[in-house]
């Protein structure tokens, strides 16, 4: 079937040399909870989505099936990011689309306890290369704040450059603040770590798609 966003297919899960980056499923419930309790003060300067926490268990069920219904839907695609055994949540990764055609946003957290191992960077990587080998899009953009030095660590290790910044643009729970664009285009994707990046998709039957 030809979809308009991956119109090579949607991966469901994506497998890395050390990551299982899989949709999410209402099942996750006790790993999120657990994960951004103690994530907390990690996330919520960076994260919009973080204005809604500390949700409820029965909140994040139905967070959790949102994600997914979007996903199944072709509207967001939002993945969890496990350890290679799917034991251990370290993260998300996702490609939204928020800004028309052709284009996709990427966006990724991690676990408090996890940064400083390249596990987001080989994920973002990973996403990267679905955006642009399966989603055939023009661009792929990262927003991100000034003060995320983190962040903008990691779009330049990928293969993203930093194209403006937006005053008092960003819609952060600290408050508005300016807001970076960082673009990787189609024609600049060959040589990057995300063209490189070693990764197998699968779509929802468990085929191989890349
Ligand atoms: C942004 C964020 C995901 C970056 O986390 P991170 O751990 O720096 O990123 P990575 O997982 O790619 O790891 C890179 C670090 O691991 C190190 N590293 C170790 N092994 C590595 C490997 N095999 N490959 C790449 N890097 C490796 C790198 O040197 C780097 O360390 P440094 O920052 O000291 O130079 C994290 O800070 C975060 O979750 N922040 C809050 C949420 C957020 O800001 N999200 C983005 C909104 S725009």
């Amino acid at each position: 079937m030809s979809r308009v966003k991956m119109p090579e297919g949607v991966a469901y899960r994506i497998d890395t040399e050390r990551l299982l980056i899989r949709c999410w499923e209402p099942t996750d419930v006790v790993a999120l909870r657990d994960s951004l309790d103690r994530s907390d003060s990690h996330l919520r300067p960076f994260i919009p989505f973080m204005k809604n926490e500390p949700r409820t268990y029965p909140d994040t069920v139905e967070l959790l099936r949102t994600l997914r219904a979007s996903f199944d839907r072709d509207e967001h695609y939002r993945y969890a990011v496990f350890d290679a055994r799917e034991e251990t949540l370290l993260g998300e990764v996702m490609l939204l689309d928020r800004h028309g055609t052709g284009e996709l946003e990427l966006g990724y957290w991690l676990d408090v306890d996890h940064t400083g191992h390249g596990y987001a960077t080989e994920a973002s990587a990973a996403l990267t290369r679905i955006a642009f080998e399966l989603g055939k899009v023009d661009r792929v953009e990262l927003h991100c704040v000034p003060a995320n030095t983190a962040s903008g660590a990691l779009a330049t290790r990928v293969g993203y450059t930093l194209e403006t910044t937006l005053r008092n643009r960003s819609n952060y729970p600290d408050g508005v603040q300016d807001l970076q664009i960082w673009t990787l285009f189609a024609s600049e994707y060959d040589g990057t770590l995300a063209s490189k990046v070693q990764s197998r998709a699968f779509d929802c039957c468990g085929e191989r798609i890349i």
